[in-house]
């Protein structure tokens, strides 16, 4: 089994015995996705038999079509059976994460998305912009007369982190907490280690946060989900605290990644990051495109239900699929010219919230929102931008996250 402990060079994707390749294996993601492997699966072998060092293998799939089939045929491809991440009992025991609504297959999929959908109505995320501008700004004027800063360490990660906070009413000092936890289950899914008692301090925190909540005289997300009703039974705070863990690992990583590696690919394509600065009007479909380039969770599983085909290869029931959203999103008969960052395209369409079907991201509302506020706020203010140190990753096949972006640029202005 080939084992990189440096990322293949371009000459080395070439020559790699594609059968040999085992993706958990991290050294391919020390870049970022490997995004030339993934052209050569998608030609070669977009359907692609995955061996691994535990012997537990998977299914890899690379071309977009293929991922968009399965996230759309839950009833053959389920969440429940064997979990979402590479391995059934990645961070906690199956019994215990599939009380997470990822996890869940219809019916009980239905009725709890159902109950938190309400929360992330496009209408209720509009009322939530006022305070993502000015959270935002707040972080702007954290750089005021500074000329080189970290765009992750300085906006991507506190935005997206303080929005969730405020939404679930967690005090603004908690702050570190919550990004302590998201960090400690990111690295459990990525190095398939235990986290029950991570998840299990989430929970204790959030009860006593919506317990403290109950009945206050300011209408809450937890306020909205103790009304709720599942088969005409109220939630009670253990199923509430869960819903609110989630969040905060759903949503928190994946806004920030996209914003960081959307500010990449416009630093280096300073043409397009002009164009967004004097047509801001651009805006909504530059998001598309850079959801579509940054494309931050690099894949969800499911797990075959019944003896079944992809793309004219045979899976047995009971086989693990692996949707490589990174790899799909870069896939040429989706979208034209997918290894071209292009803001200006008409309709950029993308895979990055999944592939459809019942799981669809349900935070693409306020992702789209923050992300709108981050691009109308700090191109503007922040001029002559450069990229003016190493750019670092996550070392991650399941996040794909910088972890560092430092930069020069104009004190800020405005
Ligand atoms: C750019 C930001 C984001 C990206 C790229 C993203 C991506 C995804 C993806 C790929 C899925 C799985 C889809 C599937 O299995 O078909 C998902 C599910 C989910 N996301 Fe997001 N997400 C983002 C932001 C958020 C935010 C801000 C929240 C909420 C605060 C959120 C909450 C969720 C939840 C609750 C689910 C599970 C839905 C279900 O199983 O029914 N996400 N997201």
């Amino acid at each position: 089994m080939s084992s990189p402990t440096v990322p293949p060079g371009h000459r080395e994707v070439a020559q790699l015995d594609l059968e040999s390749v085992d993706l958990t294996d991290l050294g391919y993601f020390e870049d970022g996705p490997p995004h030339e492997l993934f052209a050569r699966m998608r030609t070669e072998a977009p359907v692609r038999w995955n061996p691994s060092a535990d012997g537990v293998g998977f299914w890899s799939l690379t071309r977009a079509e293929d991922i968009i089939a399965v996230s759309r045929d839950p009833e053959t491809f389920s969440s429940e059976t064997g979990g979402v991440w590479a391995r059934p009992d990645t961070i906690a025991p199956l019994e215990f994460t599939r009380n997470l609504l990822m996890f869940k297959d219809a019916p009980e999929h239905t009725k709890y998305r159902k109950i938190i959908q309400r929360a992330f109505l496009p209408r209720t995320v509009t009322r939530l912009e006022d305070e993502i501008r000015d959270i935002v700004r707040g972080r702007l004027a954290t750089l005021a007369g500074k000329t080189e800063s970290d765009l992750v360490a300085e906006i991507a990660v506190p935005v997206p982190l303080t929005v969730i906070s405020r939404l679930l009413g967690s005090p603004d000092d908690d702050i570190d907490r919550l990004m302590q936890w998201t960090e400690q289950l990111g690295s459990g899914v990525t190095h398939n280690e235990d986290r029950t008692q991570v998840l299990g301090e989430m929970g204790q925190y959030f009860a006593e946060l919506v317990a403290r909540q109950r009945g206050g005289d300011r209408e809450t997300l937890a306020d909205a989900l103790f009304n709720a009703e599942v088969d005409g039974k109220t939630l009670n705070e253990i199923e509430i605290a869960l819903f609110f863990g989630i969040l905060v690992f759903a949503g928190n990583d994946t806004t920030r990644s996209t914003f960081a590696g959307g500010m990449q690919a416009l630093i280096e394509n300073p043409d397009q990051l002009d164009l967004l600065r004097r047509e801001p009007q651009r805006i909504p479909n530059a998001i598309e495109e850079i959801l579509r380039w940054a494309s931050p969770l690099n894949f969800f599983a499911r797990t075959a239900t019944r003896d079944t085909t992809i793309g004219g290869v045979d899976i047995a029931a009971g086989e693990r699929i692996i949707m490589w959203y990174t790899a799909g999103n870069r896939d040429s008969a989706m979208i034209p010219n997918a290894e071209v960052f292009d803001i200006t395209r008409d309709k950029p369409t993308h895979i990055a919230f999944g592939g459809g079907g019942p799981h669809f991201c349900l935070g693409a509302h306020l992702a789209r929102r923050e992300l709108t506020v981050l691009l109308e706020e700090v191109p503007p203010r922040l001029h002559d931008l450069a990229i003016n140190g190493p750019v670092t990753h996550l070392r991650s096949h399941w996040a794909n996250s910088l972890t560092s972006l430092p930069v020069s640029h104009r004190p800020v202005s405005g």
